[in-house]
């Protein structure tokens, strides 16, 4: 990979140091190269709120002009932004033009409804041209959008609702997803049947199937009548750097999701930036990030990024294995895309189902446009990376494997194309500008080789500014008094390399499970359990999985006796309607054990340490002398 954006090891050093030795410099140089801004900024950092920092704070800017607008006078005004394939195969496209002039009726259309700058809009859209518009007409008009994937229930979407105080939903009427039609109106007219939602006076609906749903006027609209009303440009709104960008909801390990609350300037540079240092985006690519937009990876890597560096990009609509497990690479062969993102779950999926079906082997299709691929989202084991490395990328393409999270924005630990020398299994080394280290539970850091925390020690721009409506969970959570209150605890365990310094991620501290790459709270499944009628008390914990990551599986005491075997499945067929009822199909657990009691301490607490190895099937050979009632893990041990 000669000739790649950071050139060689020196060129990645010679940046590291610039950071090190002038950090405003530094992020200025990068900001006023990277953004277009309406007035310069002639602050870098304020930290005179710790940890509430404030970038660029007196200049002054719009995502979407930066995303849009600025290719309309640079020469790819006629470039496509968005090659969309639908779950049946069909393609649409739309060129920088169009997208900038479909971007600014929305928003018209929004602020023809009242909806302005500050106020909140839900997003809850299939993969769509449509998704990517109703994100930038929001940034158009500096309304805060909050997009919610389409796998979550009316309940978490509620529940997103009300915290945020949205004023404005944009859903479609159903989408289309491995040849099957789900709703989504009906889920969000679900949602606003319930307490607190009287704040949404709009409901925006792109006719995506035609299917039926209900109609409620004047709060209902058709996006595509809106949009024939309005003209094709929109003055848009000149907001602070600091300005709120979107508000997107993730598990954290106690209470209710987290409204993580992001920057419009610094948020958008880190996109723009990391499109070219870690993908070393070129004219010519076909960019493609299998990312949902209700994800972070989807707002940075499909909304933003893409788009402020002017790339073509790939949206799909349908899932991996539909109409086979063949349809990534046709799709790569297919559009010549040459830039592929994904996560791991996914490549393990495939890697099994080519092993039994050859047909739908990465070796059978015409893969030679690539010349990058990235994962996120978990850990990769070395041994699906190298599949990826070889059987997709043809032992060409650097594999990337990219640390971050949402809260972070962007690309924290990765490797360079073209710099970085590359291990199976290792995220390697921290992006120039961002210094993580691994520290003990007081905060001192470890040497090489000994595992522990993963803090970053400096504040980036592209970092969450705080929780929505909850400063101080913010502060604790992630600035932790116990580690001196000036690091960045990121919630994950790490090592690094004694020889390379290299950093290995180990998985998540707290007790936040990573389900196929989604991050699940078990708290949050353990609440959805017991407001069951039925559940007196349940424990989840995480099981190490092969495919999916870890594997969700619940310990349950009903109200009632323990139920019977014959009985067992049935429940636990109940219980798991309910969780995907509850918060949504993708934190149903894949298993759930019952026991008369929960195994507890004298003090009343959960032994989690012994549920989660009978969870694994382990033999229990851990002291049990504190243990109140240890009679029950035998009972846990069976599975309903
Ligand atoms: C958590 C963040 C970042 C976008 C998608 C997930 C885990 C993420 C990696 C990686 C090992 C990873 C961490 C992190 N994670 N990327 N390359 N190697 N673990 O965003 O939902 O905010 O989850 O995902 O545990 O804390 P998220």
């Amino acid at each position: 990979m000669k000739g790649t954006v950071i050139d060689g090891m020196a060129a990645y050093e010679a940046l590291v140091k610039e950071a090190r030795v002038d950090r405003p410099g530094f992020w200025a140089r990068l900001a006023r190269e990277h953004l277009v801004w309406h007035r310069p900024f002639t602050r870098v950092l304020d930290d005179s709120n710790a940890p509430f920092f404030k970038w660029f704070d007196d200049g002054l800017l719009n995502a979407s002009y930066n995303c849009l607008d600025r290719h309309l006078y640079n020469g790819n005004a006629e470039k496509h932004a968005i090659v969309f394939e639908a779950d049946d195969g069909t393609i649409t496209s739309i060129t920088y033009r169009q997208l900038h002039a479909r971007v600014c009726k929305v928003a018209n259309a929004l602020r023809g409804r009242g909806v302005g700058a500050g106020d909140r809009v839900m997003i809850y859209l299939p993969m769509s041209i449509e998704g990517v518009v109703a994100m930038q007409a929001c940034a158009r008009i500096g309304a805060v959008h909050s997009v919610v994937f389409g796998g979550f229930s009316a309940k978490s979407l509620h529940e997103r609702m009300v915290d945020v105080g949205a004023v404005a939903i944009i859903t479609a009427d159903e989408q289309k997803r491995g040849g099957k039609s789900l709703p989504l109106k009906s889920i969000v007219d679900e949602a606003l049947a319930m307490d607190g939602t009287d704040g949404v006076h709009t409901v925006i609906v792109y006719q995506r199937t035609g299917g039926t749903i209900v109609w409620n006027p004047p709060r209902d609209c058709w996006l595509h009548e809106l949009e024939d009303a309005q003209p094709d440009t929109c003055e848009p709104e000149w907001v602070e750097a600091d300005h709120p960008l979107f508000v997107l909801y993730t598990s954290g390990s106690t209470g209710t999701p987290k409204g993580v609350q992001h920057s419009t300037a610094g948020y958008l540079l880190w996109s723009a930036v990391t499109m070219h240092w870690t993908f070393d985006i070129r004219p010519d690519d076909v960019f493609w990030c299998t990312a949902d937009i209700g994800w972070i990876t989807g707002h940075s890597y499909i909304c933003y990024g893409p788009t402020a560096v002017g790339a073509t990009q790939l949206i799909f609509e349908g899932v991996p294995t539909w109409p086979n497990a063949g349809r990534f690479w046709e799709m790569i062969a297919h559009h010549r895309v040459s830039i592929f993102y994904t996560a791991p779950t996914a490549i393990r999926s495939l890697i099994k189902a080519s092993e039994a079906d050859s047909t739908v082997h990465p070796r059978r299709f015409e893969l030679g446009s690539l010349r990058m691929l990235g994962t996120v989202g978990e850990p990769i084991n070395p041994s699906a990376w190298e599949w990826y490395a070889r059987e997709v990328g043809g032992g060409r393409c650097p594999v990337l494997d990219t640390f971050w999270q949402t809260e972070t924005g962007g690309h924290m630990i990765t490797p360079l194309p073209g710099a970085t020398p590359l291990v199976p299994g290792s995220c390697t080394l921290p992006l120039p500008g961002i210094e993580a280290a691994i520290v003990d539970e007081t905060g001192s850091e470890l040497p090489n080789g000994q595992g522990g925390l993963l803090v970053i020690k400096h504040p980036w721009p592209s970092m969450l500014r705080t929780i929505w409506g909850n400063p101080e969970r913010f502060r604790h959570g992630y600035y932790p008094p116990e580690l001196g209150g000036g690091l960045y605890l990121a919630g994950d365990g790490a090592i690094r390399d004694p020889e390379t310094g290299y950093f290995t991620i180990t998985g998540r501290i707290d007790d936040v499970l990573n389900v196929s790459g989604h991050r699940m709270g078990t708290m949050e499944i353990e609440s959805a359990l017991t407001s069951h009628p039925l559940v007196a008390e349940a424990a989840v914990v995480g099981r190490p999985d092969e495919t999916i990551g870890e594997a969700i599986v619940a310990f349950v005491v009903l109200k009632g006796p323990r139920p019977a075997p014959e009985d067992a499945k049935n429940i636990a067929e109940q219980l798991r309607a309910w969780v995907g009822k509850e918060i949504g199909p993708i934190a149903k657990p894949k298993e759930i054990r019952f026991g008369e009691s929960m195994p507890k301490t004298r003090s009343g607490k959960v032994v989690r340490r012994l549920l989660r190895a009978v969870a694994k099937g382990e033999s229990i050979a851990q002291d049990m002398s504190t243990v109140e009632n240890p009679a029950v893990l035998q009972q846990f041990s069976h599975r309903a």
